[in-house]
């Protein structure tokens, strides 16, 4: 071979004919490259590792009312599914900002963003929290926008990496924050927190029916790992059910991650920023999955309609059609809900 044309480099080695570990999942982690393997693992109902399946964009398109040459926000860009749809709605001359809080996915979504074709006068990712919408708003210069997109909650970026501790079925560092340089990671706050305001976090964060037992068990003690976490929640309650035992993981999981990242304090502030960031006529559509989300959500849309900030309201949650909860299973927890400001 000649210096001019190095050696590809050797694909990882792994037991059996299909790479089961997130990480050595190469076809799914550069859909670019391989689109028809990644193809078929949606056609499975399956996210490829790596990627995020945006959930009801024809709903949530629908509820933004885009126009070409509109400008707006994307609050959660994740991987970009809602984004370039958008961006196509309101090209040739409209403008997006997209803000997420994760350091390591944002670039990566930035740069796909850009090989679509979307160059910084017509796209612009800022490394933010939702919470100071505002402030990134008067960073771009914009005094109000058409449009403003939310879409709760974590990507499956984040969700499925191991190395990123949110997934309770393979092993990683106990950690789960969206922005790994700030705050800490859920061992540290589990070693920490007493357990009144652990069983305080797991019902309101995750309408957890076995707070108090489960932070007994839990507050103040040291977890090597996810894995680790998992099992000590699982021992912690008495279920036969193998499926409501899970449940409880999955819930349990939930609510440290929502207290770890602060989430319902960002969603509040966020709430409240809202009508100074909309310009007249402008829409707001907000993705849920869980209940504590949606609470907020319905109640500041609802209180913001009574006191004349916004014009109208979506008719009850808008809910992802059987086929998509079919293909798609996370989506079957989605709500979305729209409002109008004056
Ligand atoms: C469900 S994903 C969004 C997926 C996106 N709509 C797509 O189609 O790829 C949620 C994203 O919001 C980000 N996020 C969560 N809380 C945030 C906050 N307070 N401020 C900014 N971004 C946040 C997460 O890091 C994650 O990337």
């Amino acid at each position: 071979m000649s210096e001019e044309t190095p050696r590809p480099p050797r694909r990882k080695r792994y037991s059996g004919k299909n790479p089961r570990r997130f990480e050595d999942k190469y076809k799914e982690h550069d859909p670019a490259r391989y689109g028809e393997t990644v193809a078929k693992v949606i056609a499975s109902g399956k996210t490829p590792a790596g990627t995020h399946i945006p959930i009801m964009v024809a709903e949530c398109l629908d509820a933004l009312t885009l126009e070409a040459g509109m400008t707006g926000v994307d609050a959660t860009l994740g991987y970009g599914g809602h984004a370039l749809k958008i961006l196509e709605h309101i090209s040739p001359d409209g403008k997006l900002v997209g803000l997420d809080v994760d350091p390591l996915e944002l670039p990566k979504t930035e740069a796909r963003l850009r090989g679509s074709g979307y160059g910084a006068d017509r796209f612009e990712a800022m490394r933010s929290n939702y919470a100071g919408i505002s402030k990134a708003l008067s960073q771009c210069g914009l005094a109000g926008v058409d449009f403003v997109f939310a879409d709760l909650g974590c990507s499956s970026m984040q969700f499925d990496d191991p190395s990123r501790g949110f997934s309770f079925k393979s092993a990683g560092p106990l950690d789960m924050r969206m922005n790994p340089h700030r705050g800490l990671p859920a061992a540290d706050w589990l070693a920490k927190v007493n357990p009144e305001k652990l069983e305080i976090a797991l019902q309101e964060n995750a309408d957890e029916p076995r707070a108090e037992s489960i932070a007994l068990a839990l507050a103040g003690k040291i977890f090597p790992n996810t894995l680790a976490l998992a099992s000590a929640i699982r021992r912690s309650i008495h279920v036969s059910d193998e499926d409501e035992r899970e449940l409880t993981v999955r819930r349990v999981f939930q609510a440290v991650r929502i207290a770890v990242n602060e989430e319902f304090a960002a969603l509040d502030a966020f709430l409240r920023a809202l009508p100074n960031c909309l310009n007249s006529g402008a829409r707001a559509a907000i993705l849920t999955f869980h209940s504590g989300e949606d609470r907020r959500v319905k109640q500041f849309m609802k209180a913001g309609l009574r006191d004349g900030i916004y014009s109208a309201m979506s008719d009850g949650p808008i809910v992802a059609g059987p086929e998509e909860r079919r293909l798609n299973p996370r989506s079957s927890a989605a709500k979305l809900r729209w409002v109008t400001r004056t």
